[in-house]
This record gives structure tokens, sequence and C-alpha cells, in this order.
């Protein structure tokens, strides 16, 4: 059901010094930095040829990511995105099968202004998975 994976989203404590280490140790070009207040979180995108990185910092009060980085202050994999056809499909599927959707079960418009859902962790070993439809 899922296809590509669209991106992997890094929080990091200090996002410039993450993008440095990504442009001059890894080689890569990185974006600026944009900050996304309706999701709390300030965002450098990181293009590879088959993927996308986004390194994920905390934007304002009660940002999702604040916790992440308290619970792991050298920062981490904070979820990975793979993309659908039908999130509404994607939903239902999901839901038959018994996995949990995070929220009020409504796809909201994420970081890239296409719907998206996230899963619970707890279903997936662990890993905040987001779903966005293509
Ligand atoms: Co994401």
């Amino acid at each position: 059901m899922i296809g590509k994976l669209n991106h992997i989203a890094i929080a990091v404590p200090n996002l410039l010094e993450a993008a440095e280490k990504y442009k001059n140790t890894l080689g890569v070009k990185v974006g600026k930095p944009i900050d996304q207040p309706e999701h709390g979180v300030t965002v450098i995108f990181i293009e590879l040829p088959n993927t996308k990185i986004e390194l994920i910092f905390p934007f304002g009060e009660n940002s999702p990511i604040e916790k992440f980085l308290d619970k792991n202050p050298a920062g981490g994999i904070h979820h990975v995105c793979f993309e659908v056809e039908d999130i509404y499909y994607a939903a239902e599927k999901l839901e038959l099968e018994g996995a949990r959707i995070l929220g009020n079960k409504e796809p909201k418009i994420g970081a890239h202004g296409k719907p998206v859902l996230f899963l619970h962790p707890k279903d997936f070993n662990g890993t905040l998975i987001e779903l966005e439809e293509v």
C-alpha cells in the first residue's frame, strides 16, 4: 500500500549546526531554515537523489518535538514519511488492520501542503510514521 519514502525527519538541538554538518561533512546541498508555525517547527530541507532529509527544530511554545528533544538531547530520527496514493483509503485499511491513527484521524495539511496522517509509534516498532498523499 505504501509507496516511496518521502522523507526522514530528524529532530536536532541546533538547526544551523546540524545543517553545517550535512553540508560540510556529508557534502550535500542544504536549504534555508523555514519556519512552520502551524506545525510548531522550523525545518531545513535536504534533497538527496532518492529522498529528502528534514532537519526539524522546535518553533514556538508547545512544539510537538519539544518532548522528543527532552528525551533525546542529542537529537534523533523523529519520523519517517511514506507516500500513499489515497490517504482516506490508507486510513481505512490501517484501522481495519488495527493500527492507530494519531489525533482526530482526519488528514491534516502537512509541511508540504499535502494531506498527512501520523500512525502510533507503538504499532510500528517504536517508529512514528507519517503518511502523505501525493
Ligand atoms: Co514529516
